[in-house]
């Protein structure tokens, strides 16, 4: 009898404990909901307060607060896509045609840079903006354009290296006429390509996209996963002559943003194949970030995980977001321990981002959304500043994580 009475108290005991967690995780869950509903209302008006100041032809790039200056740039900038793709992704969360109509504006300029083949950042200034636009209402001129633009990007494929070119010269970073160079950021550019075999059943684009993944995956990572920002290619054989960097602070070290590319960037080529080897390779990735000794315990990153003067180096927002977005979906094709880590850790970027220290009022930060990026660090530029990806990213994770606790 005593025995019976011990075991019923303590079943009652650990289901209350259960329910009590429970109820506190979503609890929370639900107030990160909440702040981010209200972010999304306020990054509308702070979207329309931007578009004020956009003139025809012109594309949202930083915010200089002491001068007060809005610096743009034309549709050729490698950034051209974020602001259309970001005002897409603010119609499609909370209903703001007005910003809906400024994208299509917008649009119609982009659209020239789909014969574009002296850039191999096309994925992400096509992709994020018409990329967007079709996926949300299907759109023939729309297809289109997106077609030609992976036709361009796909003249930059080297078979012999099987890779994408990314830079045409780098005079900087000693690349001979021979050389091909690929930078860690291109790993960003292949959903297009993948999108374009989908749409046209050609597998052209699908086969540059993988050759192009795993020659990253055979030479752009160290042995503890960390990217190399560079790899310089001799054309004639493929072989990989030089590793450097050039926004980090060393060839050697692990440039944030240059990791943050990778982590989604196989994470989306995992999406596109299921081929469970950049599953693999995405999270391998991932925990190196995450275990990382230099990764704050918000996981807002150094803009460098190797950068002078941790802990007072800056962070990087932007490199925060693309890891936030990319933990989402990554821990939706994970199980177990990792799914989870994955998810808590996305969570705990975005309640840092989402807080007054990442946060402006409407009307300042010159109407973007997030504070804080670092841009290229190694050339003063951009240090500190709102970055049109830093709020393209953050608000897809936003999206995500909606989504995802809906
Ligand atoms: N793709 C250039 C950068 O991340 O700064």
């Amino acid at each position: 009898m005593k025995t019976k009475l011990l075991f019923l108290l303590i079943t009652i005991c650990c289901l209350s404990c259960k329910q009590g967690t429970k109820k506190q995780t979503s609890s929370t869950e639900d107030t990160l909901s909440a702040t981010i509903d209200s972010t999304l209302l306020t990054a509308v008006k702070q979207y329309k307060f931007l578009a004020k100041q956009i003139d025809s032809g012109q594309y949202p790039k930083t915010y200089h607060a002491k001068e007060d200056r809005l610096e743009t740039s034309n549709s050729g900038w490698w950034c051209s896509g974020f602001y259309p793709g970001t005002l897409l992704y603010l119609d499609e969360a909370v209903n703001a045609p007005d910003l809906k109509q400024e994208a299509q504006r917008v649009l119609e300029d982009l659209k020239k840079e789909q014969s574009n083949t002296s850039t191999h950042d096309l994925g992400f200034m096509m992709y994020c903006s018409f990329g967007n636009a079709n996926r949300l209402e299907k759109n023939p001129e729309y297809e289109k354009i997106l077609l030609n633009s992976a036709k361009s990007l796909s003249t930059r494929y080297n078979d012999t290296v099987k890779a994408i070119r990314s830079w045409d010269s780098a005079p900087w970073n000693k690349a001979g006429d021979d050389d091909l160079v690929v930078i860690i950021d291109n790993m960003m550019n292949l959903e297009l390509l993948f999108w374009a075999t989908k749409f046209s059943g050609d597998s052209t684009y699908y086969d540059i996209a993988v050759n192009h993944a795993n020659t990253t995956i055979k030479n752009h990572f160290r042995s503890d996963y960390s990217s190399y920002h560079e790899v310089i290619y001799k054309e004639e054989n493929g072989e990989a002559r030089a590793k450097i960097t050039n926004q980090g602070t060393a060839d050697e070290s692990a440039w944030a943003r240059g990791q943050a590319w990778g982590l989604y960037g196989y994470t989306a080529t995992y999406r596109e194949t299921k081929d469970k080897k950049y599953l693999e390779q995405a999270q391998h990735i991932a925990d190196f970030l995450i275990n990382h000794p230099n990764m704050p315990k918000d996981y807002i990153p150094y803009w460098d995980f190797n950068a002078p003067g941790i802990p007072d180096a800056l962070r990087d927002s932007s490199a925060a977001s693309i890891i936030a977005s990319a933990l989402l979906e990554l821990s939706s094709y994970s199980e177990g321990d990792k799914k989870e880590n994955y998810q808590t850790i996305a969570k705990t970027i975005l309640e840092k981002l989402l807080s007054d220290e990442y946060l402006p009022k409407v009307g300042e930060n010159g109407g973007f959304i997030l504070k804080h990026g670092v841009g290229n660090m190694p050339n003063k530029t951009e240090v500190d500043t709102p970055l049109s990806y830093g709020d393209y990213y953050l608000v897809e994770a936003m999206i995500r994580y909606k989504e995802m606790n809906q």
